[in-house]
């Protein structure tokens, strides 16, 4: 297996958390109330497995060695993923900010969560879009099989430093959370 393969198998894990959010947000708004416990389940499914797992994958071992084989880091593609991983942190850190007050029923504050998670959801299925028939083609097609098989190490190593059984745990979360929330209809087909 390539190890943009690998990549690629952990977005349709965060895609099923996508849906949830906008499911859990779209809900929140209608009820007048946001379910504290399960927000805190998406959030922290975001910060630990999409983005300490997945982009570190990409920030630290991709695009590092895409740079290695002549992709600029400052401008072109890889500025976009980077500033587009950036974007989703401060939406998430928007939406944390206002899970108490969501969960007590505060009308603006459930406006807040709903607005940033729907802008979040959207932005990242762009991005894993742009990743997966844009981004990880160039990327594969620059690499040699050095390259290839040193990215494979890199990532299991980043894998063993997560922890043991952390990507079944968030895989186990994925689906809950995709099956307490149907998927919105946000989803577009590819
Ligand atoms: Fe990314
Ligand atoms: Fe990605």
């Amino acid at each position: 297996m390539r190890a943009t393969e690998i990549l690629k198998n952990e977005h349709r894990v965060i895609e099923q958390v996508l849906c949830a959010v906008d499911g859990m947000a779209d809900q929140a708004v209608q009820r007048g109330t946001l379910d504290p416990q399960s927000a805190a389940q998406a959030i922290d499914f975001i910060r630990t497995f999409a983005d300490k797992v997945h982009h570190a994958k990409e920030e630290d071992v991709l695009f590092v060695r895409m740079e290695a084989v002549g992709f600029p880091r400052d401008n072109g593609p890889i500025s976009v993923m980077l500033r587009d991983h950036d974007s989703g942190r401060a939406y998430v850190r928007a939406m944390a900010g206002v899970v108490e007050d969501a969960a007590r029923g505060d009308a603006e504050a459930l406006r807040t969560f709903a607005s940033n998670a729907h802008r979040y959801t959207e932005m990242l299925r762009e991005h894993i879009l742009k990743e997966d028939k844009v981004l990880y083609p160039m990327a594969d097609q620059s690499f040699d099989e050095n390259d290839q098989a040193e990215l494979l190490t890199a990532f299991a190593e980043a894998d063993k430093k997560s922890g043991a059984g952390l990507h079944d745990r968030y895989a186990e979360l994925a689906r809950t959370l995709a099956g307490q929330y149907q998927g919105s209809k946000r989803d577009r087909p590819r």
